[in-house]
């Protein structure tokens, strides 16, 4: 048995059957090159009898991609032989894939041929392609749902006609991996001859890579398979998962391996996405954007600490890059301080668990934080932190096109609650105003400027203002997803500089803890 599964790539034909992705010449060749690049062992390139564009691309990658075995697929017409060899004629090395269904379902009502029939067709078919070229693959289309006796037979009749390599298609995603495995492995028994055994599979379940890695581990030494799983209906198996689970697992798969540069993967799917205009999911496996990407406090602490404890591949393997630690609701205070290393912000002590209390409210209220909104936690922290004296605890408003605007402010000063209610000409200044009588600093706001940190409806405002009391001119500055809330941070942060230079005495509480 060969150590070395041949990937076969059918991105350009099964994969350019999904509903809605047409590719033109151009576009086909610029994937076929990337996957040479990739190093999968074949490409099928298309169906040439299909159109004249498939035949056109088919021709195209046949002439220029060097490499791998470029495949055409082909029905059992002698036209249809005929049109694929014309296309890959000029290939490296061409290889003729030819389909004929062996289930009664399809035998019936698609082919109208009776079992005799389709063993006479696929003996002349297979005949003709090898006529052509010794490298030629039979399928015996919807095998997995075929009388088992029947299509062995018709596949020995390919055998005997010069198919080197048998394929089992398991056309409709029907199949489950016991069964897929076991058929496979019979078929090894019974079908004799100098032939690879190859699965396809379909993911209509959901199970096109389960099955596939079923087959493998019964004794196909070819996979078929697409980039990004794309394919007719739910899919094909998914190109970058069969052979990263076939690299990842060496223990359970006998020392296999596949030729595949998988450093390539990430920027091949990148490429087919693009050019099919299918979207990967964010959290697919091996490629997907997520599929490095750690966001709960636990998992980063493990992985900042020793990556294997969370992740069983490396990313810089698949072409991922490195680990990402994602800062949201669920992150800790580890990665919290690794990412702002990163970024080349040094904050320790208060400053830093100031920078963290804030960054959980934003992140409870923003879906993704980004490292100019961190920028911006941290500079209000650095530039108020060291001058705190009121805190923030809570800020209700009331606004709107009916009523006077009002806001109610509860500040705590070393644990004790000041607290106050005013009214304003609009929401910004009631807070304001509710922040004054709570301090009872009475801070003239001279100046005021926002900024929007990054886009979106959930963006950082940052508030700057400029603040003057008993001569005194003072800066502050506050973020938040809410404007309103951002200058009352502002213009309490100005306060609480005035307050510390000013030596102003804390007012008397209006309700105590
Ligand atoms: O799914 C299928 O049966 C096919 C064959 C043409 C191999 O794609
Ligand atoms: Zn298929």
């Amino acid at each position: 048995m060969a150590d070395q599964v041949i990937i076969f790539d059918t991105t350009l034909r099964d994969g350019e059957q999904s509903p809605g992705i047409s590719l033109d010449v151009g576009e086909k060749l610029e994937i076929a090159e990337q996957l040479a690049r990739l190093g999968v062992d074949v490409i099928e390139a298309g169906f040439p009898v299909a159109s004249q564009g498939d035949f056109e691309a088919t021709q195209a990658i046949a002439r220029a991609v060097r490499g791998p075995v470029i495949c055409g697929l082909s029905r059992t017409a002698a036209a249809d032989v005929d049109r694929c060899w014309e296309a890959i004629q000029d290939a490296e090395h061409p290889r003729i894939h030819v389909f004929l269904a062996t289930s009664e379902t399809h035998m019936k009502h698609k082919l109208r041929m009776t079992p005799e029939q389709v063993k006479v067709e696929a003996a002349r078919a297979v005949a003709q392609a090898k006529a052509y070229t010794p490298d030629v693959e039979f399928s015996p289309e919807d095998a997995s749902r075929s009388d088992f006796d029947f299509m062995c037979e018709v596949l020995q009749i390919a055998v005997d006609n010069g198919a080197t390599t048998l394929n089992i298609p398991d056309t409709v995603g029907f199949a489950v991996p016991e069964e897929y495995a076991a058929r496979l492995a019979k078929v090894r028994e019974v079908v004799t001859g100098d032939y690879v055994i190859s699965a396809h599979c379909h993911d209509d379940l959901g199970m096109a890579v389960a099955n596939s890695l079923a087959a493998v581990a019964a004794g196909a030494r070819q996979v078929e398979c697409a980039v990004n799983g794309i394919g007719e209906r739910a899919g094909n198996a998914a190109l970058e998962e069969i052979v990263m689970a076939i690299g990842t697992r060496p223990d359970f798969f006998d020392g296999l391996t596949t030729g595949v540069r998988t450093e390539e993967l990430a920027k091949t799917s990148r490429l087919v996405s693009r050019l099919t205009g299918y979207p990967v999911q964010y959290n697919k496996a091996v490629v997907g954007r997520n599929a490095f990407a750690h966001e709960a406090g636990i998992h980063q602490h493990g992985v900042l600490v020793e990556r294997s404890t969370y992740e069983i591949m490396d990313p810089s393997a698949v072409g991922q890059g490195e680990s990402q630690i994602v800062l949201g609701k669920h992150s800790g205070r580890h990665a919290f301080a690794d990412t702002l290393a990163k970024m080349g912000i040094t904050i320790q002590g208060d400053a830093l668990n100031q920078a963290f209390v804030r960054f959980k409210e934003l992140a409870d209220r923003k879906v993704q934080i980004t490292d100019a909104d961190l920028e911006a936690i941290v500079a209000e922290e650095l530039g108020g932190g060291a001058t705190r004296v009121y805190e923030l605890a809570s800020l209700d408003l009331h606004g709107g096109t009916v009523g006077e605007p009002s806001a109610t402010v509860v500040l705590t000063r070393e644990g004790v609650k000041h607290e106050a209610a005013a009214r304003g000409d609009g929401m910004i200044d009631a807070a304001c105003q509710a922040i004054r009588s709570a301090t009872g600093v009475d801070a003239t706001l001279i100046d005021f400027a926002v900024n929007s940190v990054t886009g979106g409806v959930d963006a950082l405002g940052d508030v700057v203002v400029q603040a003057e009391y008993r001569g005194r001119k003072v800066t502050g500055r506050g973020v938040s997803t809410d404007v309103v809330e951002a200058s009352a941070r502002a213009y309490l942060n100005a306060v609480n500089k005035l307050v510390r230079l000013d030596g102003v005495e804390a007012k008397t509480p209006e309700s105590t803890p």
